[in-house]
């Protein structure tokens, strides 16, 4: 029997992300009907709604998020009824030829539920990432969902779903950064900033933040960054450069993903160092280097796929250290708001004064 639960829904390009009725189906092979329980708000979200993304309207927003299992197809045993999971959105195939290599992290084929969810009038849903959890319920493939310990809060562990992973693993498991490094991290909203998380994790001896806003900076100390620079009233590739002994950082994350601080992120790099990017670029955009400069810097320029995570590895490791208190995930959350509060939330996050906000159920 196919279920009627409250989501968030984007009709068109453009228009207000309302709480409207959605019906789930139930879970078929492979599958598993998730009560979300908490979904952070991330930048992605808006851009789904701004058609940034794609023009398959009407969108199911939402996919930061952890909740409780309710029910599960045939076939699923990876997960059970009850348990409490984090949702993520490269659910791994097992068999592509990342998989095979033993370099899941990368699979190329991923995978999400394979029916849809709808409006009441029958029109199919696009769910954000796959998943769509600004929803009381949704439905995703079972591989998307990764028990982790239930006693932490899901306004928490929710948000290792997309963005502080991302930022946490671009600098531990793409960056491989590590004890005594030089790391900088140019962009500290929510994903630079768990990268400078995940740094002072790693054991980084100087941890630079760059923004061109000074609450960011002051954020961005909170989180562990040693030293900050306003790249609006600094020359950041100047500064970050005095301040590594005229080398450049050992590691270097981009959390923008524009030209213009990719290039600052190539050249504040130390010799034989690594650029890391896990901004998300633009179609239109592109950069222009002299190649000898790529050469003869060497070292390593990478991209980071959502932290180069592997949820299975990597989300209950996150929550264990959370829960050690070596990892403060709650510094991420700022607000805990409504279901009806999404739109509010996009205007808070263009304004530039969230880390995260997150919607509890
Ligand atoms: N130089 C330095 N910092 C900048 C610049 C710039 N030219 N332009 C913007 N910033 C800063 C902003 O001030 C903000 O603090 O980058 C930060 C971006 O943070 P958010 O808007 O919160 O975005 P976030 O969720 O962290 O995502 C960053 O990663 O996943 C991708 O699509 C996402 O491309 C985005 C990036
Ligand atoms: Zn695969
Ligand atoms: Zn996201």
């Amino acid at each position: 029997m196919s279920q009627q639960v409250r989501g968030v829904v984007v009709t068109a390009k453009d228009a207000p992300a309302e709480v409207t009725t959605i019906v789930i189906p139930d879970p078929g092979p492979g599958e598993a009907v998730v009560r979300i329980q908490a979904c952070g708000v991330c930048h992605t979200d808006l851009h789904y709604k701004q058609g940034g993304i794609g023009d398959e309207f009407p969108y199911l927003l939402g996919h930061e998020a952890a909740g409780v299992v309710e029910s599960v197809g045939e076939g699923v045993s990876e997960v059970g009824v009850g348990d409490f999971v984090v949702l993520n959105w490269r659910a791994v195939c097992g068999q592509c030829r990342a998989c095979r290599r033993g370099r899941p992290q990368y699979c190329f084929d991923t995978h999400n539920a394979r029916q849809k969810m709808t409006l009441e009038d029958g029109t199919e849903l696009s769910p954000a990432l796959g998943i769509g959890a600004f929803a009381e319920k949704t439905l995703v493939a079972a591989g998307q969902c990764t028990k982790v310990d239930p006693e932490v809060s899901p306004a928490v562990a929710g948000l290792l779903g997309c963005g502080v992973m991302a930022g946490i693993g671009a600098a531990i498991n793409t960056g491989q950064v590590g004890r005594g490094d030089s790391v900088a991290v140019i962009g500290c909203g929510g994903v630079g900033g768990a990268a400078i998380t995940g740094s002072r994790l790693a054991g980084a001896a100087r941890i630079i933040a760059v923004d061109i806003d000074d609450n960011k900076l002051e954020t961005a100390r909170a989180l562990g960054a040693t030293h900050t620079v306003n790249s609006r009233t600094q020359d950041a590739v100047e500064a970050i450069r005095e301040l590594t002994g005229g080398n450049g950082a050992d590691v270097v994350v981009e959390a923008v993903g524009r030209p213009e601080t990719y290039e600052q992120a190539f050249y504040v790099r130390d010799l034989a160092g690594t650029v890391v990017l896990v901004g998300v670029p633009t179609p239109d955009m592109r950069i222009e280097l002299p190649l000898l400069d790529v050469f003869g810097r060497g070292g390593a320029l990478k991209s980071s796929w959502y932290g180069d995570c592997l949820p299975s590895r990597d989300f209950p490791m996150l929550i264990d250290l959370h829960q050690q208190g070596r990892l403060d995930l709650g510094a991420f959350v700022t607000e805990t708001v409504g279901l009806g509060d999404v739109e509010k939330a996009f205007a808070r996050m263009h304004g530039g004064d969230v880390l995260r906000s997150v919607v509890v159920l």
